[in-house]
């Protein structure tokens, strides 16, 4: 290593967006199987905005602070104590709370290879919700013939939920606010606005009765119209939002593992023209706070992104 320092977004006490700040960190040795990676993107996530309010998931052990956000990213591989990485290597992965800087170590085990044609900020906002998405369709069962409810269609989550089930030959019928609707129609799904009066507006457009259902919103009631949609068959409603449901039987919670060979699964979807990408906005390290502020306000299209250099 030639450089001994990095900048990182960190965090040194839990709050707003406020508490994001800049910091100069230094480089620590790497442990056998690790690997240090300069950051090119790093996606953006709802639950890296929990975190910095001070709600860790409970699968990650809380870390004294500074603590830096971010659990994806895309790089160049500079430092290797891993027998299947050496430096120069083009790579994307994952790994909690190291993501949000100009370098991170992670383990080799992490790391997929990055295809030559992906560029940097999908490469870096591919792992967390793609590999949620590829989870809750596994778990799910989602099939050819099925009719697929996605709250939240038009989010990081949705827009690869929307395209693995299209690919899986499902009818996916997507809720979004209107200004998603084409970007929607644009991914395969049929578009409905959520809110009030759900299952109609839904019945008026499907094909057939849903028979499955995915909630990867932000809001409340998805978990009861889609067991209104889906005859309460519980078995058949997945989520990623609200728990309480799930452990109350209402619902399946979907859970990890996330795993290189998934990722490298979706990277090759991606390649093949199965998956598309929505970056719709990219910010520099500098700008954590606005990126936090615009996460939060719970409306997207696809993904946002940090980009060095
Ligand atoms: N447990 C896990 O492993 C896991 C992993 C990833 C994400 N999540 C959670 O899953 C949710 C989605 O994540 P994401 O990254 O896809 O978020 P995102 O990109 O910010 O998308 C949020 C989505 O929620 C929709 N939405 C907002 N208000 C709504 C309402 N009242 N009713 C229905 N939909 C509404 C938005 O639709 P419009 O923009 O069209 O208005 C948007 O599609 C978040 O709550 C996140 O914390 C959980």
């Amino acid at each position: 290593m030639t450089e001994s320092t990095y900048k990182a977004v960190v965090v040194n006490r839990f709050g707003g967006p406020e508490v994001l700040e800049l910091a100069e960190l230094p480089d620590r040795p790497l442990a056998p199987g690790e690997v240090r990676v300069a950051v090119k993107a790093a996606g953006i996530q709802p639950v890296d905005a929990s975190i910095r309010a001070g709600l860790m998931p409970a699968t990650i052990a809380p870390p004294p602070f500074p603590i830096t956000p971010g659990n994806e990213l895309a790089g160049v591989v500079v430092e290797s104590a891993s027998d299947d990485w050496a430096p120069g290597d083009a790579v994307l992965g994952f790994q909690p709370l190291v993501a949000y800087a100009e370098r991170a170590v992670l383990p080799g085990a992490h790391l997929v290879a990055k295809p030559e044609a992906m560029p940097w900020e999908i490469a870096g906002s591919l792992s967390a919700s793609g590999q949620t998405a590829h989870i809750a369709l596994e778990a799910l069962g989602v099939k050819d013939g099925d009719v697929l409810l996605v709250h939240g269609a038009a989010g990081g989550v949705g827009t690869v939920a929307v395209q693995l089930a299209r690919h899986r030959g499902a009818t996916v019928i997507g809720t979004a606010s209107e200004g998603n609707h084409a970007y929607l129609r644009e991914l395969g799904a049929i578009p409905v606005a959520y809110g009030p009066g759900l299952p109609e507006r839904v019945r008026a457009v499907a094909p057939g009765p849903v028979t499955v259902a995915f909630d990867a919103a932000v809001g409340e009631g998805h978990i009861a119209d889609s067991l209104e949609l889906t005859g309460q068959d519980a078995s058949r409603v997945g989520t990623i939002v609200a728990y309480e449901e799930a452990e109350a039987g209402r619902a399946v919670a979907i859970r990890g593992p996330r795993t290189a060979a998934r990722l490298n699964e979706l990277a090759h979807l991606w390649s093949d023209g199965v998956l598309r990408l929505t970056v719709s906005r990219t910010y520099r390290l500098s700008e954590a706070a606005e990126a936090h502020r615009a996460i939060e306000t719970g409306r997207a299209r696809g993904k946002s992104v940090f980009v060095t250099g």
